[in-house]
């Protein structure tokens, strides 16, 4: 357990925000499945938050059960966050938090996500503005640096703590590297060592060792996991279990596919059929990795046109696959 002012994390056990996967629904079945003690929302633009775009009203629901929830802001206009931020609180979240880590283009171009950790000048201003606009908890995302020679995630945490921030998530690549080699440990090692806010660590956790691995090797507060989330939603429990020395479950290919279809069920019936169904092929994409002769599956409900073609893919897949188990 720790704690970003009065905001409980209970277990210390983050999942990490993905723009297209980590929505309201995906949040509540995470934290169904236990063990997770903070949720934080997809990326939402504050472009698009000021100028009232119907899709990040999408992107800024969340339900009660999901508590405690933050949610992420991007942008480089100070004024649009600090509004935005507003926003966010008067919505009910429990925490703002600023993206300075996201690594694609359309977004560093203008002046958004890792872009910031070479503007600190930038950064430090929003960070001023929205921690004015606002009276909850300010936490911020950020990677190790812009490229290997310009590491400054130690001077961000710095810089953050004396614009009032709360708490720091720090992804171990820098923003050059996007997702290639591995995290790099000790940079997160090295910012907890000198902070005085809560640091989450993040990068590379796909199992229970691996979480205890980061606990251990960094001590840091909290571990933030992304993609193992992904294509193992029980990732984040069976974390848990292993590090109060329970048993850890383990999931069965029939209990995976049920809680597939289940889950896409749910996604197809929550969005208009186009959108459905695209978010049905990436997130079933992730979601059916590990299973035996996956590729085929995987390649099947790409090519679905309906969402009736894609369930009925799934169904012949699994009927065979099930019975051969
Ligand atoms: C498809 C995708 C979308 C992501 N979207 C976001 C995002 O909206 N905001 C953010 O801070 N990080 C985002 N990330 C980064 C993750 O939160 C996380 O930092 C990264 O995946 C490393 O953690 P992992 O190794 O556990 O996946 C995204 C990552 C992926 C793969």
């Amino acid at each position: 357990m720790f704690k970003i002012r009065d905001v409980i994390i209970d277990p210390p056990l983050v999942l990490a925000p993905v723009a297209g996967h980590t929505d309201t629904l995906f949040r509540q079945v995470i934290k169904d499945l236990g063990g997770c003690g903070l949720v934080v929302s997809e990326l939402v633009s504050t472009e698009g938050m000021t100028r009232q775009h119907t899709r990040t009203h999408h992107l800024t629901r969340f339900v009660e059960g999901e508590r405690p929830v933050s949610i992420q802001i991007f942008g480089s206009d100070s004024g649009r966050m600090a509004e935005s931020a507003a926003m966010v609180e008067a919505m009910g979240a429990d925490i703002v938090d600023i993206n300075a880590g996201c690594p694609v283009k359309k977004v560093v171009k203008q002046g958004g996500g890792s872009h910031l950790l070479r503007d600190l000048p930038l950064l430090e201003k929003i960070m001023k503005e929205v921690r004015k606009a606002i009276r909850i908890p300010l936490t911020i995302k950020i990677r190790s640096g812009w490229d290997r020679n310009s590491i400054n995630a130690v001077e961000v945490m710095k810089l953050a703590q004396d614009c009032g921030v709360e708490g720091l998530t720090i992804h171990g690549r820098t923003r050059n590297e996007l997702f290639s080699g591995h995290a790099d440990w000790k940079i997160i090692e090295r910012v907890k060592q000198q902070a005085q806010i809560p640091i989450i660590g993040n990068g590379d956790v796909f199992s229970p060792e691996d979480a205890a691995g980061m606990f251990r090797e960094t001590g840091v507060d909290g571990v933030m996991m992304g993609r193992g989330v992904l294509s193992n939603p029980w990732l984040i429990r069976q974390c848990w279990d292993h590090l109060s020395g329970r048993p850890v479950i383990k999931m069965g290919l029939k209990q995976k596919a049920d809680f597939m279809i289940q889950f896409l069920q749910r996604v197809c019936r929550n969005s208009p059929p186009p959108v459905a169904l695209g978010k049905m092929k990436k997130i079933g994409g992730y979601l059916s990795r590990g299973f035996p002769q996956g590729a085929r599956l995987r390649a099947g409900i790409h090519s679905a046109h309906s969402a009736e073609e894609f369930f009925e893919t799934m169904e012949s897949y699994l009927a065979d696959k099930i019975t051969a188990e």
